[in-house]
């Protein structure tokens, strides 16, 4: 028999999405440094660019964020920061994953957020994003382990990893989640021994020509896979779907949404039942070396979409990129330098295999600076501002940047345009949060990090 009349609902376990701690003093501090304080066009840069940027301002991209991170390096002391920790480091700034929270919140306020741990498995930013009061998903046994540690209430996590093996899938729901996803009928008998689970749907909505996703289920195979969940006794709460991280278009979710909000209205007829859930996965892209729509456009289309849904439906997202990146600066240090038949190598001490792991990944190509780059102050004299990206650019040449393992792939990035650097020289990427303490996870000497305000 199907389990649908199950008591406690997937969305009162889930349920969690308002502030349980006010967050006071360096909170409030940096939303008012950001907010109010800041002059506006600054502002606009450090909440992604929530209005346009001026006529007037047209810097090329690079430039921006620079101005803009000098500004914050300036701000939190980065000099001072590296004196004291050393490098390499990620300076992790509990603060931002904050206002990225809020930022969200403002722009889908009837959406739950739910942190997806695997982006930045660090405590500190479990604790701040707890605080906060979103909820997390999970998709390994370690992630478990962080928020267990943490004190997060795990009953309150989803498990959003469909292709998961017996041992993980009950170690799981021993310590409390009762929320799992499923893509394939094999995956059903493995909750056959668990009373009370209820699973999302994985959804696969791939674009015409895309090869075939790693997960989730066509929409034209979801009725049957939900069928299977059904006579199995498994409660389906409803679906789920992932559109790729850094993701630079709303339409990939509106198509998605269209898709299982169809889907979902022609399975509840059918059953008669009615779905709690449907989960919009991550995928919220945040600017690297290029600029991407602001969250206020891809919330307005995804809102717009959502409109359709049955009042009974709850809406969650999972956004991991999107919080984490913002909150951690990277600083290494030249540890050697070369003249190459194809141009000039700087070697750092943080590599592919540590803290870039992710580089390039995605689209995702970090931006690196010299220190030396960083010590001008934006100003709101045009011209000013114009004579100090003149003479911040020149000399520069683009080098390639290495790592510091003896493994020839070991390479960060081609072609990045850095003035004179030697050994010794800091270096400092911004938007360092997410994908890249991570490797820690699997079990890799993990970058140090330092956590401000501290
Ligand atoms: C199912 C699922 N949800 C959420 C995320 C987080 O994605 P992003 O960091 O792009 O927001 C991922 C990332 O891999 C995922 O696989």
């Amino acid at each position: 028999m199907p389990r649908h009349g199950a008591s406690a609902t997937i969305v009162d376990m889930l349920s969690s999405d308002s502030p349980r701690t006010t967050r006071t003093g360096p909170t409030q501090m940096h939303l008012a440094d950001v907010l109010v304080a800041r002059p506006r066009r600054i502002a606009s840069r450090l909440m992604h660019h929530t209005a346009p940027a001026t006529t007037a301002d047209r810097a090329p991209h690079r430039e921006l964020v620079r101005r803009d991170l000098a500004e914050y390096a300036n701000r939190i002391d980065l000099d001072g920061v590296v004196r004291r920790h050393g490098s390499p480091l990620l300076v992790l700034d509990t603060d931002r994953l904050t206002t990225q929270l809020l930022t969200l919140r403002r722009e889908l306020p009837d959406v739950a957020i739910h942190f997806a741990t695997g982006a930045l498995p660090h405590a500190a930013a479990i604790s701040a994003i707890d605080a906060f009061g979103a909820g997390f998903a999970v998709a390994s046994r370690c992630e478990i382990d962080l928020l267990e540690r943490a004190g997060v209430s795990i009953a309150r996590c989803l498990h959003n990893h469909p292709m998961t093996s017996i041992a993980d899938i009950t170690g799981a729901y021993l310590r409390g989640i009762r929320t799992f996803v499923v893509d394939s009928t094999a995956q059903v008998a493995k909750f056959r021994e668990l009373p009370e689970v209820a699973v999302l749907v994985r959804l696969a909505f791939p674009a015409k020509g895309d090869r075939s996703p790693s997960f989730g289920v066509r929409p034209e195979d979801a009725p049957a896979l939900v069928d299977h969940c059904l006579h199995a006794g498994l409660r389906v709460a409803g679906f789920t779907f992932d559109v790729g991280s850094q993701t630079r278009s709303a339409s990939p979710w509106q198509r998605a949404i269209r898709g299982s909000l169809a889907l979902i209205r022609e399975l509840e007829q059918r059953h008669s039942i009615r779905f709690e859930l449907l989960d919009l996965g991550g995928g919220l892209p945040v600017e690297y070396d290029q600029p991407v729509p602001a969250l206020a456009v891809l919330a307005r289309s995804i809102r717009e979409e959502l409109a359709a849904a049955p009042a009974h439906l709850k809406i969650a997202i999972e956004p991991g990129r999107f919080v984490a990146a913002p909150a951690a600066t990277l600083v290494t240090r030249v540890v050697g330098t070369a003249d190459r038949p194809d141009g000039r190598w700087h070697y750092l001490d943080e590599g592919v295999h540590g803290a870039f792991s992710s580089a390039g990944a995605a689209g995702a190509h970090p931006l690196v600076f010299a220190a030396s780059e960083l010590t001008d102050q934006p100003t709101l004299d045009e011209s000013a501002e114009r004579a100090t990206r003149r003479r911040v650019a020149r000399g520069h040449v683009p080098v390639t940047l290495a790592g510091p393992t003896c493994d020839s792939d070991d390479v960060i990035a081609r072609h990045m345009p850095l003035p004179s650097l030697t050994v010794g020289d800091l270096l400092v990427s911004p938007m360092m949060g997410a994908y890249t303490a991570a490797t820690s996870c699997n079990g890799l000497t993990p970058t140090p990090f330092v956590v401000i305000p501290g």
